[in-house]
């Protein structure tokens, strides 16, 4: 497994909308982060699918390196 590049340092708070699935970019290649653009194609990674449960804010990882796709679990900070 290849490591994915690190889009960011930080994660992106992006607030969801209930019923609404998301596409999170795995490889960090999107230029439309923290969503998949298809940059990934060609590679082993594949988005991982979001589906809001509630309308709030929630928090994409950003560094890809998170435990708990799509969202951030603090491992940026390492
Ligand atoms: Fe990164 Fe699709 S562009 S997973
Ligand atoms: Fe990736 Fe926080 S931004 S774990």
């Amino acid at each position: 497994m290849s490591t994915p590049k690190r889009a960011s340092d930080t994660p992106y708070a992006v607030t969801v909308e209930q019923g609404k699935s998301y596409f999170w970019c795995a490889c960090g290649l999107s230029a439309k982060q923290p969503f998949c653009d298809g940059s990934h194609k060609g590679s082993e990674f594949t988005p991982v699918k979001y589906e809001a449960t509630d309308s709030k804010e929630v928090y994409f990882c950003g560094c890809k390196a998170t435990q708990n796709a799509p969202l951030c679990d603090g491992s940026h900070k390492k």
